[in-house]
């Protein structure tokens, strides 16, 4: 029986390659979409999980009445949660707390328990989303943490399933392949498949946040879910997984999270193809490649997931809009209007003394600063996740010693509104006498409220 499978777990993978055909316009060489969002979980993370599950069964780390530990905001989890409802296991999920209802809803759906830990936080805290799930699999009986990040059953997953298949759906005309870089399990796993097939021929991409720290950002935060590598400014050492094996990739694109979104959002409207940002960023990637390719080269590009997890967010105008990922209608005067000769914000370290905040209001004439989380290498603009409060230049008067902490005068973090929305609607949204100006997600001006 063709197409017929004896368990879920068997329909795992044989996605579809889906060309391009408008995203692509004035690019000669053919690009084709591998449609990941199509697995019965819906993203390439079930074969990583289904890989993993075996392997562990293999090995005897899992045992029957066993205990699937992970931690994960979203897909991993989701596949997890499948193998385990099919194989007869508990899973319990450890995700962080801002992940969206939907997602619990769905984990829920199949099954497993969801534990609920705060998120942003280092990676060496107890509470961190991996040390947690560590921990709660080591004190459950029969527990087994699944850690994809350096489990190499997660990049063993694309070696022997999605490169084979990209290999033999192209009939190995493939001479590119772009992915996006979250554990790397995907890029790395697929890649050295077709690296091994080609005789090196195929060349390898991954797609990485601008900001992230494998492409060489400051590993601020960003808007695009589920790859790249964000770096807590509190981490003592910043740590690769083990999933992501360097040497398979011959070059890594860094994309932006506006570019990110603006492709997200054609690949829906020109191709009717729902995908999420992280495919938005890989195929900006594999669109960047394919300018410079002839008709004879042939681009895969792989789509993780579907555009439906995400559609209070990158297909939301008004969550663009907040968030200035949108330049607004122009039709009414937008906050950007309002930013001529604006100066750059006052910025200010959380662990900054009273001293050292008075020099920053000296050196900018700034009224009210920012105060972020200490990063040394921080891009030109803050990014909207990093900014933890608000300082007062009237706050440091009287008789506050210099030496002191600013750690008592840290007011909450100004409200926030994106330079595409009306100055109208802002205003009437938002409370308090200043408030930040976000472009891309960044602060790019501290205005006080228009009288
Ligand atoms: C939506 C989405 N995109 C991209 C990735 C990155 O894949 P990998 O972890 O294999 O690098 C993931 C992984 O969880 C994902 O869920």
């Amino acid at each position: 029986m063709e197409h017929s499978y004896e368990s879920v777990l068997d329909a795992v993978g044989h996605t579809p390659l889906i060309r391009l055909t408008r995203v692509t316009e004035g690019i000669s060489a053919p690009v084709y979409l591998k449609a990941e969002f199509l697995n019965p979980g819906g993203s390439v993370k079930d074969r990583a999980a289904r890989h993993m599950v075996a392997a562990a069964e293999r090995d005897g780390t899992l045992r029957p009445g066993g205990v699937i530990v992970e931690g994960t905001s979203g897909n991993t989890g989701i596949g997890l949660a499948i193998v385990a409802a099919q194989r007869g296991y508990r899973a319990i999920v450890v995700v962080p707390d801002k992940t969206s209802t939907d997602k619990l809803a769905v984990l829920r759906a199949y099954g497993a328990e969801v534990v609920v830990t705060p998120g942003g936080l280092p990676r060496e805290h107890p509470e961190h989303v991996s040390q947690l799930a560590r921990r709660i699999a080591e004190q459950t009986p029969g527990g087994w943490f699944a850690n994809q990040y350096d489990n190499p059953a997660n990049p063993q997953a694309h070696v022997d399933t999605t490169g084979p298949e990209i290999w033999a759906q192209t009939g190995g005309r493939v001479t590119h392949y772009v992915a996006g870089i979250g554990t790397g399990g995907t890029v790395s796993g697929a890649g050295a498949h077709l690296k091994g097939v080609s005789d090196g021929r195929v060349r390898v991409i991954g797609a990485d946040p601008e900001h992230s720290t494998y492409g060489g950002g400051d590993g601020s935060p960003y808007y695009v879910e589920s790859i790249g590598h964000y770096l807590h400014p509190d981490t003592a050492e910043d740590v690769w997984p083990q999933s992501y094996h360097t040497g398979v990739l011959d070059a890594v694109e860094r994309i932006g999270d506006r570019e990110a979104i603006t492709v997200t959002r054609a690949l829906a409207r020109q191709e009717g193809l729902l995908v999420g940002a992280s495919a938005g960023a890989a195929v900006a990637a594999a669109l960047r490649v394919a300018r410079g390719l002839g008709p004879d080269d042939l681009v895969v590009v792989l789509a993780p997931d579907s555009g439906r997890n995400y559609l209070s967010k990158y297909f939301d105008d008004d969550w663009l809009l907040r968030n200035g990922f949108l330049d607004g209608d122009r039709t009414r005067p937008v906050l950007g209007d309002l930013l001529a000769g604006a100066p750059a914000p006052a910025v200010v370290p959380a662990t900054a003394s009273t001293a050292q905040a008075r020099e920053e209001f000296d050196r900018t004439g700034a009224e009210v600063a920012l105060v972020v989380l200490g990063r040394t290498s921080a891009a030109p603009l803050r990014a909207a996740g990093d900014v933890v409060g608000a300082l007062r230049r009237d706050s440091l008067k009287g008789d506050s010693l210099d030496g002191d902490s600013i750690e008592p005068l840290i007011a909450p973090a100004l409200p926030a509104a994106g330079i595409g929305e009306p100055v109208d609607a802002a205003l009437a949204r938002i409370e308090g006498d200043w408030f930040a100006v976000l472009a891309d997600g960044r602060v790019r001006a501290v205005l006080p409220r228009p009288a």
